[in-house]
C-alpha cells in the first residue's frame, strides 16, 4: 500500500492549536510574544491584543524587565540565543495575577524566508503555587512529614529526658561518692579511660536530639501568631546584626537595599526572624571566605513586600534544588546542621499566607525570595 506523506495538514493549522489543552506561545529575538493559543490566553486570563506584540516577561512574570538569566533559564537567551531546547519549570501568573507553576518546553525556531529566529513554547499548567517547582508536590510531602514528625518528636522526646537526667544523676553519684569515685579510678588505672568525657559527650548528643526534635515539632505547629505588627527592615536588621559574628568570622560582607517607609504588615514576629536567619545563614554558609557578598533587599511588589536575600557563593545544582525544602536534606558538612532550616521556614510563611522562592545557577550564586503579603489595614 502507498503510504500517505505526512507533511500536510488536513485542516488549518490554527484551529489544531487551538485545540490543544496546554498554551502555547511564540516569542521572538525582542522578548514579544508573536503568537499564543486559545488555551494560553485562557490561562493568563487576558485577551488576544493584550498578548501578541507585549513583552513574554511582562505577560509572564509581571515583570517590567527581562528575567535575569543568570538566576533562570529565558527562552530568548538559552533557545533564540543558543539554538538550545530547554525544559523547565517556572512560577507564572495567571488568573486573578495568581501565581502557577507551569512546566516549559521550548524550541528555537528559525523562519527560512526571513531569517527571523523564534522560540516555540509549550506550556502544560501544574496547578496552583508560588513556589512554581518547589510547590506543587512539596506543601503534601511537607504535611505528611510534619504530621509524622510532630508524633516521633513527642515519642522521643520523653525517653531522651529520662536519658538525660540518668546521666546526670551518673554523674552527681559518681562526684559525690568517695568510694565509687575511688573504685572506678582504681579500676580504669592506665587505661586512659576518661568517664567524665564520655558522660559530657553523651549529654552533648542527647541535648542534640532534643534540639532536633524541638525543630521537628516546630515543622508540624510552624507558628500560632500572625498578629505582631512588624516592620520588616528592622527585622532585616535584627537578623543582620544576630548574623554579624559569623560573616565577621568568615570575612563575609553583608549589604543591605532597604526600601524606605515600608509598610508595617500583621505577621510573626518570631517567625519572620526565624526565616530571615535561617535564609541569611545559609547565605553566608553558601560564600567563600573573603569573597563572599550576602544582600538583603526589600521592595514592595504590588500588594506584597519581597526580601531578597542573595548571595554569591557555590549556588545549588538543578538536582539538588528539587530537594532542598525536603526535611533533613543537607549538603553542609557541619556537624550542627541538621536539615530543617528551610522546611521549617517554607511551613512557617505558608501558614501565615507567604511564599518563598528560589533561583540558583551552580557556582555563581543563590537568590532567595520570601514574598509576605501586606496587610491592608496597616498600610
Ligand atoms: N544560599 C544557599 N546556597 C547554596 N546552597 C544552599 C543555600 N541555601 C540552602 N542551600 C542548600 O540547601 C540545603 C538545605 O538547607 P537547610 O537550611 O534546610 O539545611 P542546612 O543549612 O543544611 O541545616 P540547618 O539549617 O539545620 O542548619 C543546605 O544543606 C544546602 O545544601
Ligand atoms: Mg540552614
Amino acid at each position: 500500500m502507498e503510504k500517505k506523506k505526512p507533511s500536510h495538514l488536513p485542516i488549518g493549522a490554527q484551529e489544531i492549536l487551538n485545540t490543544v489543552t496546554d498554551g502555547i506561545i511564540v516569542i521572538d529575538e525582542d522578548y514579544k510574544i508573536v503568537y499564543a493559543n486559545k488555551c494560553f490566553l485562557k490561562e493568563a486570563d487576558m485577551a488576544g491584543g493584550d498578548v501578541i506584540g507585549n513583552y513574554c516577561y511582562r505577560v509572564s512574570h509581571l515583570r517590567d524587565e527581562p528575567c535575569d538569566p543568570l538566576l533562570e533559564s529565558c527562552s530568548v537567551e538559552e533557545v533564540i540565543k543558543n539554538g538550545k531546547t530547554v525544559k523547565v519549570i517556572h512560577g507564572h501568573y495567571g488568573s486573578n495575577r495568581k501565581e502557577m507553576a507551569v512546566e516549559i518546553s521550548s524550541s528555537p525556531y528559525q523562519d527560512k524566508r526571513t531569517g527571523k529566529r523564534y522560540a516555540v513554547e509549550i506550556l502544560r499548567n501544574l496547578g496552583d503555587g508560588s513556589n512554581a517547582h518547589l510547590k506543587f508536590n512539596l506543601s503534601q510531602r511537607l504535611s505528611e512529614v510534619g504530621l509524622l514528625a510532630e508524633g516521633v518528636a513527642h515519642e522521643i522526646n520523653n525517653p531522651l529526658n529520662n536519658i538525660l537526667a540518668s546521666v546526670e544523676m551518673i554523674k552527681i553519684c559518681f562526684g559525690n561518692n568517695e568510694i565509687i569515685k575511688k573504685e572506678a579510678d582504681n579500676a580504669l588505672k592506665g587505661s586512659n579511660c576518661d568517664i567524665k568525657k564520655y558522660f559530657d559527650l553523651m549529654e552533648q548528643e542527647i541535648e542534640r536530639c532534643k534540639d532536633i526534635t524541638k525543630k521537628l515539632l516546630l515543622l508540624s505547629r510552624p507558628v500560632s501568631s500572625s498578629n505582631d505588627i512588624v516592620n520588616v527592615n528592622s527585622e532585616i536588621e535584627e537578623a543582620i546584626t544576630l548574623l554579624s559574628f559569623l560573616a565577621g568570622k568568615k570575612n563575609v560582607m553583608v549589604k543591605r537595599n532597604l526600601l524606605e517607609n515600608i509598610p508595617l504588615i500583621s505577621f510573626s514576629q518570631a517567625g519572620l526572624r526565624q526565616i530571615l536567619l535561617n535564609i541569611g545563614l545559609n547565605a553566608i554558609q553558601a560564600v567563600q571566605d573573603e569573597y563572599g557578598i550576602v544582600y538583603f533587599i526589600t521592595k514592595k511588589v504590588k500588594d506584597h513586600i519581597y526580601i531578597f536575600i542573595i548571595d554569591n557563593g557555590c549556588g545549588i545544582s538543578s538536582e539538588d534544588i528539587k530537594r532542598i525544602f525536603d526535611p533533613f536534606f543537607s549538603k553542609n558538612k557541619e556537624t550542627t546542621n541538621t536539615g530543617l532550616g528551610l522546611p521549617i521556614s517554607l511551613s512557617i510563611i505558608k501558614s501565615l499566607g507567604g511564599s518563598i522562592e528560589v533561583r540558583s545557577k551552580e557556582g555563581q550564586g543563590t537568590k532567595f525570595i520570601i514574598k509576605i503579603p501586606i496587610n491592608s489595614n496597616f498600610s
